[in-house]
């Protein structure tokens, strides 16, 4: 345990791992002293994180799809069976599309909820099994998205799924308090990552900057949203439960 932390050699597993916010959190949580397990799909990526991260004992590299659904408990519980139990879990995996309503379509749709909620969904259940959960207690995070709040054209769905995320957080918050497993969220607004560069190629100069603009503190980094990730998942914060940190640079107060 140090100063501002008490993971004290606790796992947390953190999907996403390979890239942007989730790399960021993993990056953060280790620093902070927790041991993290590195889910992802592209294994180089993940390695690449372990060795960013430091020492090998403090990482464990999990290639999972999680598209796979039915895949995901059972390899949850592999990984507690090498690790020991977990502590804890951020959902940081997700997927980002731009879809009018006219191009919405129920595979493309289906498509970013299974990995933006269902996975996480399927990953929270896994954790929260006995055999897998420490006995004293836990802390759940997912990342949702300041979409969860405001709309904006094109995100229907994308904004559907991570609306999903903020609702279920408080109900899990609710249904596993008894068993002192903790459920946040937090929403980020834009933040720089493969995703927004990939959106970003889309666009002109002037549409993104235009974008950026809204945000009255500048677009964000990947260590703003790793270390709200961590206030929230570390034992130290033993009463915050059901929390939606919006970190936006005030994109959502206007
Ligand atoms: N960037 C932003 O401005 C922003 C704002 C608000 C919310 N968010 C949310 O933050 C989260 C992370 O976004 P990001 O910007 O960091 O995106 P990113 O850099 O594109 O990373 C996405 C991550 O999701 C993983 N992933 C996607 N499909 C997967 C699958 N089938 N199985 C396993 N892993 C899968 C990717 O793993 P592989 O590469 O290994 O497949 C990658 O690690 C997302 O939930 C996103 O919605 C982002």
């Amino acid at each position: 345990m140090n100063a501002v932390s008490a993971f004290g050699d606790r796992w947390v597993a953190v999907s996403g791992a390979s890239s942007g916010i989730g790399r960021g959190i993993a990056l953060q949580l280790v620093a902070q002293g927790a041991r993290v397990a590195l889910i992802g799909r592209n294994v180089e990526r993940l390695h690449e994180t372990a060795e960013l991260a430091g020492p090998a004992e403090r990482t464990r590299v999990c290639p999972i799809d999680l598209a796979e659904l039915n895949g995901i408990a059972p390899a949850v519980r592999a990984l507690a069976e090498q690790t020991g139990r977990l502590y804890g879990l951020c959902h940081a995996a997700g997927l980002a599309q731009t879809l009018p309503l006219a191009a919405t379509r129920p595979d493309r749709v289906r498509t970013l909820m299974d990995i933006n909620f269902q996975a996480g969904l399927e990953l929270a259940r896994a954790l929260c099994e006995r055999a897998v959960l420490r006995e004293d207690g836990g802390s759940v995070l997912w990342i949702s998205s300041v979409y969860a709040h405001v709309g904006a054209p094109g995100q229907i769905a994308y904004c559907a799924t991570k609306g999903a995320v903020a609702a279920a957080v408080r109900a899990m918050a609710l249904e596993l308090a008894p068993r002192r497993v903790r459920v946040n969220c937090v929403s980020p607004g834009l933040v720089k990552t493969a995703m927004t560069a990939s959106a970003g190629s889309r666009m002109t100069a002037e549409q993104w900057s235009r974008i950026e603009a809204l945000h009255p503190l500048g677009a964000g980094s990947v260590q703003d949203v790793a270390r709200a990730a961590s206030f929230l998942l570390d034992p130290f914060n033993a009463w915050v439960t059901g929390a939606d940190l919006v970190i936006d640079g005030g994109y959502s107060l206007q």
